[in-house]
C-alpha cells in the first residue's frame, strides 16, 4: 500500500473514538508492515530519521530488519541492506520462511558491482555483505597508495561509509540532491567497533553526518551482551532519533522464550508507551501483541 495512504489510515484508526487528537502532523512515515508496530508508531518511522534496534541475541532484531526492507521494497522504495552477521543468502532464506521473497527484487551485491561483474541498472535492492566491505577496503587501500591514509581493516567505519556511499551512487543518489524515499539497514553496527567500544559515540556521529540524507530512513542494529547487559554500541543510542528495544525474559525463570519490544524513543512521534509481547510465527514473522491482550 502507498505509504502516505497507509499513514493516514493508521492515524485515523488510532484517533477514532478517543475524543482527543493524537496525530503528529506533517510527518511522512516508513511502515514496517507489522500492523501493531506501525500503529504504535503512528504509521511507521518518520522519514529521514535514524533508528537503532537494541537487544540481546535471538530477540528478533534481524527479522525486524527483514520486515522493514521487504515492506519498503513492496512500496517501490530502494533499499540498501548491510549484513555483517550472516550472508545475504541466509537473510533471503530466513525471510522466505516468513513469506517475504526478497529475490523478486533482484538484489545486487555491491562486491559484484565493484568487481565489474554486474552492471547495476535500475537496481532497487543493494546488498553490502562482508565480501562487499572487503572489496571496498581493497579499493580504498589502492586509492590511498603507499603514502595516503588507508583504512586499518575491512570492518571499519570508514569502509562502511565508503561502501554505503557507493550504494547511493548505484541507486543514483547524488550528493546535494534530494533522493527518492529509501531505506538503509545496517545489521549490525556492533562489528564496526568491536575492538574500540569507547569510540562508538564518535563513530556514530561521523557516520550519521556522512550518510544522512533527508529522504533516507535508517534502521541500525546494536547488539547487547546478555551477561553484562552492556551495549557494545553505546553511543548509537544518543545519535539516534529512535530506539526500539527488544529483550527476552530470563529463560531460567520462565522456562520458555518470551520476547518483548518497546519503543523507548521516537522523535516526531506520539508513540505507544507500553511494551508489546513479540511472537515469531512461521509464514508471518514478527507479531506484536499488546500487553493487556496477553493476560
Ligand atoms: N521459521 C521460523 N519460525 C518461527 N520462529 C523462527 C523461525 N526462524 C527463526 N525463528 C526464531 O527467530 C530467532 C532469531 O531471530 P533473529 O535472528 O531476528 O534474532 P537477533 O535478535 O537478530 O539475534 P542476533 O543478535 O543473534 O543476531 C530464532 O532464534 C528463532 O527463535
Ligand atoms: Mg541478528
Amino acid at each position: 500500500m502507498n505509504n502516505t495512504l497507509n499513514t493516514l489510515l493508521i492515524m485515523e484508526k488510532r484517533t477514532e473514538g478517543k475524543g482527543e487528537v493524537r496525530r503528529s502532523e506533517d510527518v511522512e512515515r516508513e511502515a514496517f508492515g507489522i500492523d501493531a508496530l506501525d500503529d504504535a508508531l503512528e504509521g511507521g518511522l518518520p522519514r529521514g530519521t535514524w533508528t537503532v534496534v537494541t537487544g540481546e541475541p535471538g530477540v528478533g532484531k534481524s527479522i525486524l530488519c527483514m520486515h522493514f526492507a521487504y515492506t519498503g521494497l513492496e512500496d517501490d522504495e530502494p533499499v540498501i541492506y548491510v549484513t555483517t552477521e550472516t550472508s545475504f543468502r541466509d537473510v533471503v532464506r530466513q525471510a522466505r520462511q516468513f513469506n517475504m521473497d526478497l529475490t523478486q527484487f533482484k538484489p545486487v551485491n555491491l562486491s559484484d558491482v565493484l568487481s565489474g561483474r554486474v552492471k547495476p541498472e535500475n537496481a532497487k535492492l543493494v546488498v553490502i555483505d562482508l565480501f562487499g566491505l572487503y572489496r571496498q577496503y581493497r579499493e580504498m587501500v589502492k586509492e590511498a597508495g603507499e603514502e595516503g591514509r588507508r583504512p586499518s581493516r575491512a570492518l571499519s567505519i570508514e569502509v562502511l561509509e565508503g561502501a554505503v556511499r557507493k550504494a547511493y551512487e548505484v541507486l543514483g543518489f547524488s550528493e546535494g540532491k534530494v533522493s527518492e524515499p529509501s531505506r538503509l539497514i545496517i545489521d549490525s553496527m556492533t562489528a564496526f567497533w568491536a575492538d574500540k567500544p569507547a569510540m562508538a559515540r564518535a563513530y556514530s556521529y561521523a557516520l550519521r553526518q556522512s550518510l544522512y540524507r533527508s529522504n533516507i530512513t535508517a534502521l541500525l542494529v546494536s547488539q547487547y551482551a546478555p551477561t553484562t547487559e552492556a551495549s557494545f554500541g553505546f553511543g548509537l543510542e544518543h545519535i539516534a532519533d529512535g530506539i526500539i528495544h527488544m529483550w527476552m525474559d530470563k529463560v531460567e525463570q520462565t522456562k520458555t522464550i518470551r520476547r518483548w519490544l518497546i519503543i523507548k524513543k521516537m522523535r516526531l512521534t506520539n508513540h505507544a508507551k507500553d511494551a508489546y509481547q513479540v511472537d515469531i510465527q512461521p509464514g508471518k514473522g514478527l507479531i506484536l501483541i499488546e500487553a493487556n491482550e496477553t493476560q
